[in-house]
């Protein structure tokens, strides 16, 4: 079977993170390998699962089939640096070493390195499962779009001059080719699925649909959209919850509306954190059982 693909993305604090661990849960629960990756600096697996994570994968305790990493930037950028350098090493001098290193201290490169990282996990074949929990949503889309531009990038100079900013054409024909198999994997509805996570509010909503059409944009499908933070009805009894519930609902309404070629899931807000592995469990039975439905 081929490795299958699960993104989530949407703006920061809606529950990515949450949602992305209960998924991933519930596929290791179903005896599937699976890892959850996050590319958001600001996430924090290590809470969610209670347990030390980092940047590297990381068996999580308590449960079978289920890894965890967390992408540090900084370090993926020093990995980067080195692979790169790595080759020329052997064929250049000291000079023109630290030239090439000085080259790969841009902004550039931190894009670069974060983005030749996830699609290390897009060539990884020993999972069922790989769950990527990303950064709100416009350093996501940013990083989706790379390859796209990159390639024609490459593709263009090898027509022209046969020098691009990554080096001469030759060179990167390798990357082109990487990049291509990235793109047509996040565009395969088969193997790549892409759920944004919202809250039912004004701003949330706003930035879901912006979003959505960036992705469309760059070829890439929504599958899924989930609405969180929903107050169940049946505390909705005193004016103030009443209130935010008719407020939520009013948005839940907008987005089916809007998003009316998209299945919306909804996902009620919870009495406690979540946190451990049986909250987890909780919630995701919550979306794979559909008993989370207040209509
Ligand atoms: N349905 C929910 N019920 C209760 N708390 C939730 C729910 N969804 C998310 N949270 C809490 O809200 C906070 C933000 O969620 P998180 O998943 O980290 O969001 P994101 O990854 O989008 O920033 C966390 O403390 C999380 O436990
Ligand atoms: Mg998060």
């Amino acid at each position: 079977m081929r490795t299958k693909f699960i993104f989530f993305s949407g703006k920061g604090g809606v529950g990515k993170t949450s949602m992305a661990c209960a998924t991933a849960i519930y596929y290791a629960d179903q005896g599937k390998k699976t890892l959850v990756v996050t590319t958001d600096p600001a996430a924090n697996l290590s809470d969610v699962f209670e347990q030390e994570i980092g940047h590297k994968v990381t068996k999580i305790n308590g449960i079978e089939n289920l890894y965890a990493m967390e992408i540090d930037p900084d370090k993926a950028t020093e990995e980067y640096k080195e692979r790169c350098l790595a080759p020329m090493r052997e064929l250049f001098d000291e000079e023109m070493l630290k030239i090439a290193e000085e080259q790969l201290s841009g902004p550039c490169t931190e894009e670069m390195a974060a983005f030749d990282k996830f699609i290390d996990f897009m060539e990884e074949d020993s999972y069922d499962m790989i769950i990527f929990d990303t950064a709100p949503t416009g350093h996501t889309i940013r990083l989706l779009e790379l390859p796209v531009d990159w390639s024609r990038h490459i593709e263009e100079s090898s027509k022209g001059s046969g020098q691009t900013c990554m080096g001469p054409v030759a060179l990167i024909q390798e990357s082109k080719k990487k990049y291509d198999d990235a793109v047509s994997k996040l565009r395969d509805l088969e193997q790549t699925d892409f759920i944004f996570v919202m809250q039912p509010e004004e701003t949330s909503l706003k930035e879901t649909i912006r979003s959505i059409n960036e992705l469309k944009e760059i070829g890439i499908t929504t599958t899924k959209i989930i609405v969180n933070g929903l107050i169940p009805k049946e505390e909705a009894i005193n004016p103030f919850f009443k209130s935010r519930y008719d407020m939520q609902q009013t948005y839940l309404s907008k987005a089916k509306d809007i998003f009316n070629n998209i299945p919306i899931q909804t996902m009620e807000l919870f009495d406690s954190e979540l946190r451990g592995l049986e909250m987890f469990r909780k919630v995701a039975r919550r979306l794979f059982e559909g008993s989370d439905v207040h209509e």
